[in-house]
């Protein structure tokens, strides 16, 4: 996990989901909104890994079976 890459795209790479045509990538359908460790609730399509950050943890708000638990 690199700081500043995209939450999503980092998610792939860790193994947690595979992308599908659920996902719009254009922060549009919600499909890929996860809960970060401080309760803020985002669309991890449009935001980065916050710097200083070696690792991040968080929390699937759908449970649509797309995602698998996570922290990479
Ligand atoms: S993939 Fe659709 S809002 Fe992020």
């Amino acid at each position: 996990m690199k700081e500043g890459s995209n939450i999503l795209k980092a998610a792939v790479e860790a193994g947690a989901l595979t992308i599908d045509n659920r996902f719009c990538l254009t922060g549009q359908c919600d499909v890929c909104c996860v809960e970060m460790e401080h309760g803020e609730i985002i669309r991890s399509c449009m935001h980065a890994i916050p710097s200083g950050k070696s690792s991040i943890t968080v929390l699937v708000v759908d449970s649509d079976e797309a995602w698998e638990a996570m922290s990479v």
